[in-house]
């Protein structure tokens, strides 16, 4: 028997980049989360998915929008990481830009998608949202934010 913290301490072993996974609520306010979740699926269609707790604050608005935009953060952005991971936290609106596709973005990010929820898949306690990629952008060239067992890390090492 595995339990919920034996996997996981497996899984942090697992490292990853780090985005922020944003949409418009229904006042057309900007709303997400930090998600390291985050994987691409397909080159023909483009595809990735996200997978979001069921207690998300935000799912609605997701469900809602059927639209998604993903920024990938760099090393710079952990005070950002840290920000959309903590529920009703305050978010400038100035942290943001307008997609060409009208996501909400984070300025200063890798890179950046826009993307259209094709379907919902459940997964246990979370639901799995696979999006079809309608804009992907890279924004400058820096070296990105990582998860690493249970921290935030840089490829140096800092
Ligand atoms: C590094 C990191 C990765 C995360 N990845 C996910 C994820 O993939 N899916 C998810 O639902 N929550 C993830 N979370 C947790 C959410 O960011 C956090 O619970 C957030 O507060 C949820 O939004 P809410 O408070 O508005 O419900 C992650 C948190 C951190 C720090």
């Amino acid at each position: 028997m595995i339990t919920s913290d034996q996997f996981r301490r497996v899984m942090s072993n697992f490292a990853t980049g780090i985005t922020v996974v944003t949409t418009h609520d229904s006042n057309g306010q900007p709303c997400g989360l930090t998600v390291n979740s985050f994987t691409s699926v397909s080159l023909d269609p483009l595809l990735v998915l996200v997978c979001f707790d069921k207690k998300l604050s935000s799912l609605q608005a997701f469900k809602d929008s059927k639209w998604f935009g993903v920024s990938m953060l760099s090393k710079r952005q952990e005070d950002l990481s840290r920000l959309f991971a903590k529920r009703d936290s305050e978010r400038p609106v100035t942290l943001y830009f307008q997609g060409r596709l009208g996501m909400p973005l984070l300025k200063n990010s890798l890179a950046v998608m826009e993307c259209e929820t094709l379907d919902i898949y459940p997964g246990g306690d979370h639901l799995i949202f696979l999006g079809e990629v309608k804009n992907a952008e890279v924004l400058q060239v820096e070296e990105p934010l990582l998860y690493f067992r249970g921290k935030y890390r840089t490829l140096d090492g800092d």
